[in-house]
């Protein structure tokens, strides 16, 4: 139930209408994994998967257990997002759940950062690395299809999200365990319950929260928090 509510919240900030927004939240009701679950499937971007009507991309994404439905972080946010983040050349910028690589392709271009997207969708994947190879970034970010749950980001100086509430916590400790103190942690939309943000801004009717992880982490922070 207030995994739905929360499904809501976040299609509602995106604007879709409620043909969308039903759709986001049966999806995501009928998709929640248990922790730890990944893909069912190989990765669609690997050239040895040869596309047919059972390895499909969308035949794989239908099979995907996602935490969050994809919606995309308008333009203008990004841009904020990466202007909080303080990225530059020298960082290392990961966005845990990528969809369509926006963010991580952004920094790379505008900043000349290296990037990394994790997204457990293969079609998001294969759309992301069309993207990178578009704006002309393939040198310096790549696109991984894994459960952000599961994944190592422990070499990134920033990381961005656009998740679900319930999904930062649960991420929390992750981050805190394996991102290097002065590391900035950038999330459209929803906070981290306890931990709070450093600075808080509105661009275009959406909240972005930013925090830098401390040099010592108090213990609460390290677990897993209700919110
Ligand atoms: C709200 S979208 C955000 C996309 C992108 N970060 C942006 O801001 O435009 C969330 C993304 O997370 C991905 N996702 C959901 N659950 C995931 C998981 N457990 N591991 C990795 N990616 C996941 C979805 O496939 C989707 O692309």
């Amino acid at each position: 139930m207030k995994s739905q509510l929360m499904l809501k919240t976040l299609a509602v900030t995106i604007g879709l209408g409620s043909f969308v927004l039903t759709s986001c939240v049966a999806q995501s009701t009928a998709e929640t994994p248990a922790p730890g679950s990944s893909v069912e499937a190989p990765a669609a971007n690997s050239p040895s998967v040869a596309p047919s009507p059972q390895t499909s991309p969308d035949a794989l994404a239908q099979r995907v257990k996602r935490d969050v439905p994809y919606v995309p972080t308008p333009e203008s946010v990004v841009k904020r997002m990466l202007e909080l983040g303080e990225v530059g050349s020298d960082d290392v910028i990961y966005d845990l759940g990528s969809g369509d690589g926006r963010i991580v392709i952004t920094a790379a271009k505008q900043y000349g950062a290296r990037g990394v997207g994790i997204d457990i969708d293969p079609e998001r994947i294969q759309e992301a690395n069309a993207n990178a190879q578009k704006a002309g970034v393939i040198d310096r970010v790549r696109f991984r299809q894994q459960d952000l749950l599961q994944a190592d980001f422990s070499e990134a100086t920033v990381v961005t999200l656009y998740l679900l509430p319930e999904v930062n916590l649960r991420l929390r400790p992750q981050l805190l365990n394996q991102l290097r103190p002065g590391t900035r942690i950038v999330s459209h939309a929803f906070d981290m319950g306890d931990w709070k943000p450093e600075q808080v801004v509105e661009v275009d009717g959406r909240t972005i929260y930013a925090w830098t992880v401390p040099e010592k982490v108090p213990e609460n922070l390290r677990q897993a928090s209700q919110g």
